[in-house]
């Protein structure tokens, strides 16, 4: 089956970018990217591609070069349904915020929703194919659906989760590891629904990488690879804490764990803990389907990873605190860095907003600076958490488009996100223009203690020992 017409539901951080690269990859497939929300794809077809929504390096080349030749951006979801031999679906699936399953399953409406307009619209056969992250099993849910109200369409459910990472998105999307297709491999019609996908991505991806599996071990395969990684970070930030009690450098761990080729060196750093809008949401969505199968001890096992991030961020907030002599109150601390990582404008679940929603509560005054967040992001981010109202918000946290403003007159200044353009800052003016002792706490192990500390500033770093005998900070515990 040769493919003409792709169309995707859900033009985010994932449907964007994997879209715009299959419209490069493939010019004689016409891609359209759909979704509810108009602004966003008035964003999509701004005419300065520099002016996407989704900040990515690389992508506004992409999206140039496919845009309105094969690649189209809309709100006409049910015209692109219509027209198309295959349609990704590409939509949020966030922790549900309601009833059963609240704080721990999927959300799967907006996927449900999907379904049953597929079905609505649909009058010739169909290749679903499950792109957002899903509960084992969704993909039976998606087939009743389109059984039940279909109109004598058939339909055949591929799982193809995506395994981007926002920063690097274009390179991961340009050389996978691997492209994961889980199908009906025990009928022709799911062999060449699976060949029918495989073919697109064979463009450009060696046939070696791509992987096929049944349905439900695609599905599980997802979930299990953001846990896996998310754990290697729980793992390095529990060291982190043993490290500096001990007196032990946390980057020296990692280091000598990661030369061990049964380790490898990837997903070692310490912070001040991950973010970002899958990591917890699949773990937690893990833990819901372990618990609802009763493997008890299993959902125990995952959930510590989740138990372990909070614990950093608190732990992290908690230094600052006890570090400027336990109170915040009435201080100016700048936090530099919001997004959840750097290269990305994504800011769901970003270790920033908890540590600042936590010094916001002991009365601090926060100056935020991050090169491509929005105020109007960092207030809502803030607002959603709902510790105190809208107005105290913005009365105790002042945004600013300059770095050494935000720095100025500070108490202590965090770095939230590893941003390579933190490392390049005039430090020494900025110590100048701080009050003394000018504290500075590194999240993310980001910047040059021995330099720093040669300015001036007292430093804390996660998982490592005081820089200097006279730093005001106090020595690890166990040595003292
Ligand atoms: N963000 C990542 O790094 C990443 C990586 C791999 C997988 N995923 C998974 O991919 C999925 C999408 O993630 P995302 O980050 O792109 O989400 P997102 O929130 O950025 O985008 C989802 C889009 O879907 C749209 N949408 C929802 N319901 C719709 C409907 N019925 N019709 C049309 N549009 C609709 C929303 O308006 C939104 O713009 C999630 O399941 C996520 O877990 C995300």
């Amino acid at each position: 089956m040769r493919i003409k017409n792709i169309c995707c539901i859900g033009a985010g951080y994932v449907g964007g970018p994997t879209m715009a690269v299959i419209a490069q990859k493939c010019p004689d497939i016409q891609v359209t990217v759909v979704d509810i929300n108009e602004e966003r794809i008035a964003a999509w077809n701004n005419e300065d591609v520099e002016r996407i929504p989704i900040y990515e390096p690389g992508l506004p080349a992409v999206v140039q070069e496919g845009r309105g030749r094969n690649l189209f951006f809309s709100t006409d979801v049910d015209t692109a349904i219509d027209k198309a031999e295959m349609i990704f679906i590409s939509v949020n699936t966030p922790t549900k915020t309601y009833g059963i399953g609240k704080g721990m399953a999927a959300d799967l409406k907006w996927i449900e929703l999907c379904a049953r307009q597929i079905a609505r619209i649909s009058r010739n056969d169909k290749i679903v194919v499950e792109k957002s992250t899903l509960p084992v099993r969704t993909a039976a849910a998606l087939k009743e659906i389109l059984k039940h109200t279909g109109n004598g369409v058939k339909y055949q459910i591929l799982s193809n989760p995506e395994f981007l990472a926002e920063g690097t998105a274009i390179q991961d999307l340009l050389h996978p590891d691997r492209v994961l297709i889980g199908g009906d491999i025990e009928t022709k019609d799911g062999i060449e629904a699976i060949s029918a996908l495989s073919d697109i991505y064979e463009k450009w991806v060696p046939k070696s990488k791509i992987l096929t599996t049944n349905v439900w071990s695609s599905e599980l395969s997802k979930l299990t690879a953001n846990a896996f990684l998310a754990q290697r970070v729980s793992s390095i930030n529990a060291m982190s804490e043993l490290c500096e009690v001990t007196g032990a450098d946390v980057t020296e761990v990692a280091k000598a764990l990661g030369m061990d080729s049964r380790i490898g060196p990837k997903f070692l750093n310490s912070s001040v803990g991950f973010g970002g809008s899958c990591f917890q949401k699949d773990i937690l969505n893990l833990v819901y389907i372990a618990k609802s199968f009763g493997l008890k001890q299993v959902a125990e096992y995952w959930e510590q990873v989740i138990i372990m991030n909070d614990h950093q961020k608190k732990r992290f907030a908690a230094n600052i605190i006890r570090t400027l002599y336990n109170t915040v109150s009435g201080k100016k601390i700048t936090v530099l860095g919001w997004s959840f990582k750097k290269d990305t404008n994504d800011t769901r679940e970003s270790a920033a907003i908890y540590v600042v929603d936590h010094l916001l509560n002991e009365e601090a005054e926060i100056a935020v600076y991050d090169p491509k967040v929005q105020a109007e992001q960092i207030y809502k981010d803030l607002d959603y958490l709902e510790s105190r109202n809208k107005e105290a918000n913005r009365l105790n946290l002042n945004v600013t488009n300059d770095p050494y403003e935000a720095c100025k007159d500070s108490h202590a200044i965090a770095v939230l996100t590893e941003w390579e353009e933190f490392k390049t800052y005039n430090w020494e003016k900025i110590y100048e223009n701080m009050l003394k002792p000018a504290f500075l706490f590194d999240g993310r192990n980001l910047l040059n203690i021995e330099e720093l500390t040669k300015i001036g500033f007292v430093i804390k770093s996660i998982g490592k020992p005081a820089p200097t005998k006279n730093s005001v900070v106090s020595k690890p515990a166990l040595v003292s």
